[in-house]
């Protein structure tokens, strides 16, 4: 979490840090500051709250060709102005940036600075301090620099910034993820291409334990023992236009509306020529080696691992394990003969499955990783990437790239059962064109679904979400969208489930969403509806077509009912959308929250 931009040219630097730092204000938005460099002095503009908030305070500012920004997702020290970076020196000679967390901060404290006085309680300070008593120790900055980042433990993406060295930002990167942009007679940094696409669309990426001389005219990457590293720029394949909300409110809402089109992407993207299923072949022999699948992810993204299980289990015959990234490492499973990893993450860059990744490479276990960006860690660590062809998914809650995910993992599983020669009576991107084709029309009845969260969830404290089988996966998916942006306390919960306890928790006019999509359990789940409106729960069923009752609240078009997911995740995305926006909360940037989650 947390963004930084970087700015080396001849321009002012300050518009370009600022429209930057918006672009990754999905990374963390408690606080946020700029550094920028004059003649004589580093200059900092530092608040709490968000960029809109760091540009009225800067609107002072002199113009300056060299700066760096950092828009920041709180970890050590409360969201303040002293604790917002850019972070200086005490001699007011360094300024620093950093994304990421230092784990060994207090025993570099101990050990190097004490008595210095410390102006903030983040982890970020200790770099700086080290630089200014590594500058007095080593004379030359980037030894100074390189001493310091060396002595570093955990996870960094830093920009330095030196008053006596007006020609260069010094960076450099760990675990975090970090870009330099190319341009011609300027440079510049970030934590993703999408933050300077204006100014570039070349881009270098840095390794970790690498750091790298941002100059004005050239950039120079080493390895930390300060072996030269030459390395070809890559074109960012991104569309300004993506990364702009256009004429909706939100980006949630237009990350909504996008699926259809995303699903129509994602089949012409794994068709081939004569419009057969395109699997890499690389991917399907791993898939056809491996004895047992072990889904890792977090999240809406591990709630796809849910149903991906299902696909994968039932049309490639493989048994598959689905498990939260972050308990992986505590509650390892007895591993198979012959595992296959699949990593899926939105961002590629979550620090959780990350980690799960680390380990499992370090055992020789080959991965996939399965995600929105192909040049993220995730993708380029992992043996093999599927790429979600989702596009930019900007608003913290994800929508577009949870059905995509969904939808790449059933290509996944057609294209491993045909590998293996398995007869299937199912025609994937017959079935997926079908499924964008309810989506569509499931988008256009947002009215439809405003009125029911007017009725049911205006001014609820929580609701439940049920269902079973496959259903239950979409509910704790929609429970997920719910909590997170309207901030209403709501569970998903398999229907069975519910007698067993937490029907405690109904009592008159709780809301209970249940989802009748599955023919095998369509009685079953109306049978756990009747019960909880014995206790005065108020429902409301979204069932499919086909499978409807007459007073149900919502119908969906019938879709193949292997892919009900990319249906009736729809209404449950809508239900959160316009529940937060009743309540009005800040839809796209709920507290507390960030969309790229790099701490563990
Ligand atoms: C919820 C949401 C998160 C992410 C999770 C994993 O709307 O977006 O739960 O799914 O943080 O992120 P990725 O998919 O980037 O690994």
């Amino acid at each position: 979490m947390c963004g930084i931009v970087g700015y080396i040219g001849q321009n002012n630097s300050l518009d370009i840090l600022l429209n930057g730092l918006e672009k990754l204000e999905y990374r963390g938005y408690d606080s946020a500051g700029i550094a920028l460099m004059d003649n004589e002095n580093i200059n900092l503009f530092k608040v709490k709250g968000r960029i809109a908030a760091l540009r009225s305070h800067v609107n002072h500012a002199a113009a300056s060709t060299v700066g760096i920004g950092h828009t920041r997702w709180a970890t050590h020290g409360a969201p303040s102005a002293e604790n917002a970076h850019p972070h200086q020196s005490t001699s007011g000679r360094f300024a620093i940036v950093h994304n990421g967390v230092i784990e060994n901060y207090l025993d570099l404290k101990r050990d190097y600075l004490d008595g210095v006085a410390f102006g903030s309680e983040t982890d970020t300070e200790i770099i700086v301090q080290l630089m200014e008593k590594n500058a007095e120790k080593y004379g030359e900055t980037l030894e100074a620099f390189r001493q310091t980042i060396s002595l570093l433990k955990g996870s960094y993406a830093v920009a330095l910034i030196d008053r006596e060295d007006h020609d260069t930002i010094y960076v450099a990167k760990n675990k975090s993820p970090l870009l330099v942009g190319l341009g011609d007679g300027f440079n510049v940094v970030a934590s993703d291409a999408m933050a300077t696409l204006k100014e570039t669309d070349q881009y270098l990426e840095i390794y970790d334990q690498e750091i790298v001389l941002v100059n004005r005219h050239f950039v120079k990457v080493q390895k930390l023992d300060g072996t030269d590293v030459s390395r070809s720029p890559f074109t960012a394949q991104i569309d300004v236009t993506d990364t702009e909300k256009g004429t909706y409110p939100h980006f949630m809402l237009k990350e909504i509306d996008e699926q259809p089109f995303v699903m129509r992407r994602i089949i012409q993207e794994y068709q081939d020529e004569r419009d057969n299923l395109k699997l890499d072949e690389d991917v399907q022999r791993a898939m056809m080696a491996c004895d047992r699948i072990y889904i890792i992810a977090a999240g809406t993204s591990y709630h796809a691992g849910l149903v991906g299980k299902q696909f994968l289990e039932k049309m490639a015959g493989i048994p598959v394990e689905v498990h939260v990234a972050s308990e992986f490492s505590y509650n390892m499973p007895l591993l198979s003969e012959k595992p296959l990893f699949v990593f899926i993450s939105q961002s590629g860059e979550t620090a959780d499955s990350r980690s799960v990744l680390v380990k499992m490479k370090e055992m020789g276990h080959p991965a996939l990783t399965i995600t929105n960006v192909p040049g993220s860690t995730l993708s380029r660590e992992a043996d093999f990437t599927l790429h979600l062809h989702a596009g930019p998914e900007i608003a913290v809650a994800s929508t577009k790239a949870y059905t995509a995910q969904i939808a790449v993992l059933a290509i996944l599983a057609v294209g491993t059962a045909r590998a293996k020669g398995l007869e299937l009576d199912f025609d994937p991107m017959q079935e997926l064109a079908i499924a964008a084709n309810a989506m569509e029309v499931l988008t256009d009845q947002k009215e439809a679904i405003e009125a029911l969260v007017r009725e049911n969830l205006g001014t609820t404290r929580n609701a439940f979400f049920i269902g079973r089988s496959t259903d239950y996966f979409v509910c704790l998916e929609g429970a997920l969208k719910l909590k997170e942006i309207s901030y209403v306390q709501a569970e998903g919960f398999a229907g069975g489930e519910l007698k067993h306890g937490t029907i405690a928790l109904i009592e008159k006019g709780t809301p209970v969403i249940a989802l009748a999509t599955q023919e095998n359990v369509n009685y079953s789940i109306r049978s756990n509806v009747q019960e909880v409106v014995a206790r005065g729960a108020n429902d409301m069923i979204f069932s499919m077509k086909g499978l409807e009752q007459d007073t149900d609240a919502f119908v969906l078009p019938r879709v193949h009912e292997l892919l009900t997911p990319l249906a009736s995740a729809v209404p449950m995305q809508l239900l959160a959308y316009y529940a937060a926006l009743h309540r009005d909360c800040d839809v796209d940037k709920p507290r507390n929250l960030a969309k790229s989650v790099t701490v563990e």
